[in-house]
C-alpha cells in the first residue's frame, strides 16, 4: 500500500515537490478544461475550527474546479466539538466520509495529531500561531508568477512576526532557495520567535531587524505585510497599543522599487491603506487568486494523481 502523505509543515514537501506543484498550477491556469473533471467522485472535507474566508473558500473552489465535491464545517460550534468530541475522533469520522481533509485549528499541533489518526491525507490549513503551509504555497506561486523566480530576492516581513503563522511558514520555505535575504520589520513585542531566528541562523541566511518600514522600503523586492493577530493576545490593551504599529500608505511607496510587490495573506485590518490597492505593486488580491490554483495542484498531488 502507498504511504499516506500529509502536509503539516511546509518542510514536509521537498523543494522539487514545491517546484512541481508550481508547474502543475501554471498548467492549470493555461489549460483549465484538462482538469475540470479530474476529481469527479472525490470528496474534500474542510474542517475549520477557526474562522477563515480565503483558505476555506479557495480550497472549496479548488475542489469544485477539479470536478470534486466538498463537505465539512466552518466553525467548531457547528460540529460535535461543541459536545466535547476530540480532534482524533472527529478526524476518524471525516476519514470515513472523504478522500482528503483540510483542517484549521486554534491549537498548535492539532493537525499533526489529526494526521496520526487519519486514513486519508490531512492538510494543515493553519494551526494557531504555528504554521500555515498552504498559504506559503500560495505565496510562492505569487512570487513565481510576479517575479519569475524564487531566489535572489530581498523580502521584508512586516507586522506581527511573533504570532503570524504565515510568516513562519514562508521563512521555512524561502530559506531553501538561493540568495534570499530577509528584513524583519515589527514592534519589539512582536518580534520573530527565537526558534525562527535559530532556523535563519542555522541555514546561514542573511537577515536583519528594523523598527522602521520607511528605512527598509528602498531595498525590498517583496514587502509582506501582516495583520496583528488579535486572537492570540492575552490582553486586549496590548493588542490596542500594537495594532496600528505599521500602516502602509501609498505615499510610502514612492521610495520603493518600481517592481517591488506588496503581499498580504489577508484579511487586512488597518495595515494597508486602501489607497494602495490601485498601485500596480499591490499584489494581495492576485495572491488570493493564486491560492485557488496552487491548492488545486496540491489536492491532485496529495491524492497521488499528479
Ligand atoms: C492568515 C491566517 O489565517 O493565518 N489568513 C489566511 O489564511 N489567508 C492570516 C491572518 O489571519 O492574519
Amino acid at each position: 500500500m502507498k504511504e499516506l502523505r500529509h502536509l503539516i509543515n511546509i518542510t514536509d514537501l521537498t523543494v522539487d515537490e514545491i517546484n512541481h506543484l508550481i508547474e502543475v498550477a501554471d498548467d492549470i491556469i493555461d489549460n483549465p478544461e484538462a482538469y475540470q473533471d479530474i476529481c469527479a467522485h472525490k470528496k474534500l472535507a474542510t474542517l475549520f475550527f477557526e474562522p477563515s474566508t480565503r483558505t476555506r473558500l479557495s480550497f472549496t473552489a479548488a475542489m469544485m474546479e477539479l470536478g470534486g465535491n466538498v463537505l465539512g464545517f466552518d466553525q467548531a460550534a457547528s460540529s460535535s466539538t461543541a459536545k466535547g468530541e476530540s480532534v482524533s475522533d472527529t478526524i476518524v469520522m471525516a476519514s470515513c466520509y472523504s478522500d482528503i481533509i483540510a483542517m484549521r485549528h486554534p491549537k498548535e499541533g492539532a493537525p499533526f495529531v489529526a494526521a496520526n489518526h487519519a486514513e486519508v491525507p490531512v492538510i494543515n490549513a493553519g494551526d494557531g500561531g504555528h504554521f500555515h503551509p498552504t498559504q506559503t504555497l500560495t505565496d510562492l506561486m505569487t512570487i513565481h508568477r510576479k517575479k519569475g523566480k524564487l531566489g535572489g530576492l530581498t523580502i521584508g516581513l512586516c507586522g506581527d512576526l511573533k504570532f503570524g503563522r504565515t510568516v513562519h511558514s514562508l521563512i521555512e520555505a524561502m530559506v531553501r532557495y538561493d540568495d534570499v535575504k530577509f528584513v524583519m520589520i515589527s514592534p519589539e513585542e512582536l518580534d520573530l520567535p527565537g526558534y525562527m531566528k535559530e532556523t535563519l541562523d542555522a541555514e546561514g541566511v542573511e537577515w536583519k531587524e528594523t523598527r522602521s518600514l520607511e528605512e527598509a522600503m528602498p531595498e525590498l523586492d517583496v514587502l509582506y505585510m501582516t495583520r496583528v493577530q488579535k486572537e492570540r493576545f492575552f490582553n486586549e490593551e496590548d493588542y490596542i497599543r500594537l495594532k496600528d504599529s505599521f500602516i502602509l500608505r501609498r505615499k510610502m511607496l514612492e521610495d520603493a522599487k518600481e517592481d517591488m510587490i506588496v503581499m498580504h495573506p489577508l484579511p487586512r485590518v488597518n495595515e494597508i491603506s486602501v489607497d494602495v490597492d490601485d498601485d500596480p505593486r499591490a499584489t494581495y488580491f492576485f495572491q488570493a487568486l493564486m491560492g485557488k490554483y496552487i491548492r488545486m495542484a496540491l489536492i491532485l498531488f496529495m491524492l497521488g494523481m499528479k
